[in-house]
């Protein structure tokens, strides 16, 4: 039941530098864990790898139970695993709604009757979908903003709305690479109260957490794993982790 993403033994070299380096780790349903480390430790090349961006060199990426280290990046995509990009992306010249509207269609489903069902019902899935879309757009407080092109959008809110994409497709392993940088701390909170709670109404939702912002760690993960030079260092309850003195060393330069 609670499957999850488990990462074994996942190397990856690039131009001669073991960037991920024999990761191991475990990233469990209905709970959002950090991942954390110092700039360049491997935190986006990881998130790469299971994205399918880039193949691991060794090692299994196995989520809901299947092996998806081999497989092209749609078909993981397909598989429920989503990412919010470390810079942000939405379509600018699109309205808020269809941004969202556009993101529904991300993960069709792989059906050769697929199109008949969808015209037969079209009508009437319309206006479910557009349900969907305002409940979407509600969850992240932009529903009074369904008509504004995404580029006139703060940074802030670009980001919620990029949240919102990320829902809207159906991921179930959500990927987040420092979703509060460059955040002011009322849209940090905000961001945070999202994530949280995006595991506690779905507990089939994983949430792994890039942050260099270490209250936010504090404020919603309970479990952190350590990266450095390519390797997971330490992984155990956040207050354990950023209270270990190495972990302090190496990271907070304390
Ligand atoms: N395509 C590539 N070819 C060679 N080296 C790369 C490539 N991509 C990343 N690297 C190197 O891999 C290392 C890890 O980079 P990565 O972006 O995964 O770090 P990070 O933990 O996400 O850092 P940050 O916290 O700064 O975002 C860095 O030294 C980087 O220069
Ligand atoms: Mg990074």
């Amino acid at each position: 039941m609670m499957e999850g993403l488990k990462i074994k033994r996942v190397s990856k070299t690039l131009n001669g530098i073991r960037i991920v380096d024999d990761v191991t780790a475990t990233f469990l349903p209905g709970r959002i864990t950090a991942l954390i480390g110092p700039n360049g430790a491997g935190k986006t090349t990881l998130f790469h790898l299971i994205t399918g961006e880039l193949k691991a060199d060794s090692g299994e990426i196995v989520y809901k139970g299947d092996d998806i280290s081999k497989l092209k990046p749609y078909i993981i995509a397909r598989r429920g695993v989503g990412r919010l990009f470390q810079d942000v992306r939405v379509f600018d010249n699109l309205t808020v709604f269809d941004n969202v509207a556009s993101a529904c269609f991300d993960q069709e489903v792989e059906s050769p009757w697929y199109p008949f069902v969808k015209c037969s019902h079209l009508k009437r899935k319309i206006r479910e979908i557009k349900d969907v879309i305002y409940s979407y757009l509600n969850f992240v407080g932009l529903s009074d903003m369904d008509n504004i092109y995404a580029g006139a959008l703060s940074y802030g809110q670009q980001k919620l709305l990029a949240i919102a994409r990320l829902l809207a497709g159906g991921y179930s392993l959500l990927l987040l690479d420092e979703p509060t940088a460059g955040l002011n701390p009322v849209m940090i909170k905000k961001v945070l109260e999202i994530l949280e709670r995006i595991v506690e109404e779905d507990k089939g939702k994983t949430i792994i957490l890039v942050e260099h912002n270490m209250s936010a760690v504090t404020e919603v993960a309970d479990w952190v794993y350590f990266m450095n030079e390519g390797k997971i260092a330490f992984f155990g309850r956040t207050d354990h982790v950023l209270g270990d003195k190495e972990v302090r060393e190496i990271y907070l330069g304390m």
